[in-house]
């Protein structure tokens, strides 16, 4: 079952080990997550972002959140990273 999910050419299926047995899942791949090297973490597509406020934010194409630690916009991404030399 594992190689059959390793060979899908989506991306769609996925799996985890529990009790070192292989089980598989369905996992929908609607937005696709990148690290950018020395930057943020991108987010492309349609998210909602709950903020430490309670508020919820509908964002759309594609979202930066800080990796660095020194955005002023925390968790999105300000550029920051760029100043402080960011190296991760
Ligand atoms: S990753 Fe850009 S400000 Fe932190």
């Amino acid at each position: 079952m594992v190689k059959q999910v390793q060979k899908c050419p989506s991306g769609a299926l996925g799996y985890y080990f529990k009790d070192e047995k292989a089980e598989t899942e369905s996992i929908s791949s609607e937005q696709i997550v990148e690290t950018i090297p020395n930057g943020p973490l991108m987010v492309y597509g349609n998210l909602e972002v709950k903020l430490p406020s309670g508020e919820v934010k509908k964002m759309s194409k594609v979202s930066a959140f800080c990796r660095c630690g020194g955005s002023q916009n925390k968790p999105f991404c300000d550029g920051t990273h760029k100043k402080i030399d960011f190296k991760g």
